[in-house]
């Protein structure tokens, strides 16, 4: 029997890895030796991260994507639970966890992120060919290796061609790194979120040349969103109507890690809940923007509420 609608959840596919953060009262000097003012550990990987902030918001999520066995693991799967992520679709692999060293000066909010990943295998599409579909009402990709994620997003779209449409699953991306072979990715999804490196990169220097630019790019219907840091962000709905929210700053910039990860979490929760972009971007905006003014993600349901 169709699963009621509802009950459904929102799966979200990319990277997690290990975040050693250490928050500084100011950035570094090079080759200096100094304390930082607290350091934690935290799971990281921006498909993890939207997978948290969407947990927190009250949208039902899993997560799926590669884990090595080891230490490492166990903090990350112990998390994943303590967030009530589902993470049953982890695939094993071999090799060293991802891990981010990140420097977090408490002055200036600002994250500075050395990211080590020795290569390891990425879910594939035979991997993805096993997800029971009938469990999700939207499935959010990471840009990472697109030729096997086009696959994916292939084989969702077939799903789609023979389940009413109410029961159809909605497919977003992000392509945040600015390297060609994820551009494949632009025509592949329902809501697309491009980030402002991508935007620059592909000679773009506002929100509003970006939208302009890149709407050629998507499948005909589909919505562009492009964050901007405190400039807020803004979207083009299926139309191509351009709307724009300002960001919300926080009284104090504290941790901007993962900004971009809780923004497009909140605008996911609050598209597949049925409210118009307008309202979603607008309320993506103000969660990221509280989000800047503490540490992890925590806060996050009290954010959403103020
Ligand atoms: P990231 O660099 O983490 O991918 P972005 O810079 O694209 O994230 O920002 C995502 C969203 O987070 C922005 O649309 C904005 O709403 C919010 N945001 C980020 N930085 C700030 C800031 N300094 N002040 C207020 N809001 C911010
Ligand atoms: C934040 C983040 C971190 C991770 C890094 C990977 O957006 O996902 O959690 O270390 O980016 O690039």
């Amino acid at each position: 029997m169709a699963r009621r609608e509802e009950q459904k959840k929102i799966l979200c596919v990319g990277l997690v890895c290990l975040d050693i953060i250490s928050v500084v009262e100011e950035f570094p000097r090079e080759d200096s030796d100094s304390r930082c003012l607290s350091q934690r550990w935290q799971r990281g990987g921006n498909a993890s991260n939207s997978c948290t902030v969407l947990s927190l918001l009250g949208s039902p999520c899993a997560f799926m994507g590669s884990l090595c066995a080891g230490p490492v693991a166990s903090f990350i799967l112990e998390d994943f639970q303590k967030f009530r992520v589902d993470a049953s679709l982890l695939r094993k692999r071999g090799g060293a966890a991802p891990t981010s060293i990140v420097i977090s000066n408490h002055g200036t909010g600002s994250r500075t992120i050395v990211h080590a990943n020795s290569n390891i295998a990425e879910v594939t599409s035979e991997d993805f060919d096993a997800v029971d579909l009938s469990a999700f009402k939207w499935i959010h990709w990471e840009g990472r290796n697109a030729d096997e994620q086009v696959k994916m997003m292939a084989r969702v779209e077939r799903h789609n061609q023979t389940v009413a449409p109410e029961q159809r699953i909605v497919v977003s991306v992000e392509i945040e790194k600015p390297r060609e072979e994820l551009y494949r990715l632009f025509p592949c999804a329902d809501v697309v979120f491009a980030s402002k490196d991508v935007a620059r990169h592909l000679g773009f220097g506002t929100p509003a040349d970006a939208l302009r630019g890149l709407r050629p790019r998507l499948r005909p219907g589909a919505v562009l969103i492009c964050a901007w840091a405190e400039q807020g962000a803004d979207a083009a709905d299926g139309d191509g109507t351009p709307l724009h929210s300002d960001a919300f700053p926080p009284e104090r910039l504290l941790d901007t890690l993962g900004a971009g990860d809780t923004f497009n979490a909140a605008v996911i929760h609050r598209l597949a809940g049925g409210a118009p972009l307008r309202e979603a971007l607008t309320f993506g905006c103000k969660v990221a923007g509280a989000k800047c003014g503490f540490h992890g993600y925590d806060d996050i349901a009290r954010a959403a509420l103020d």
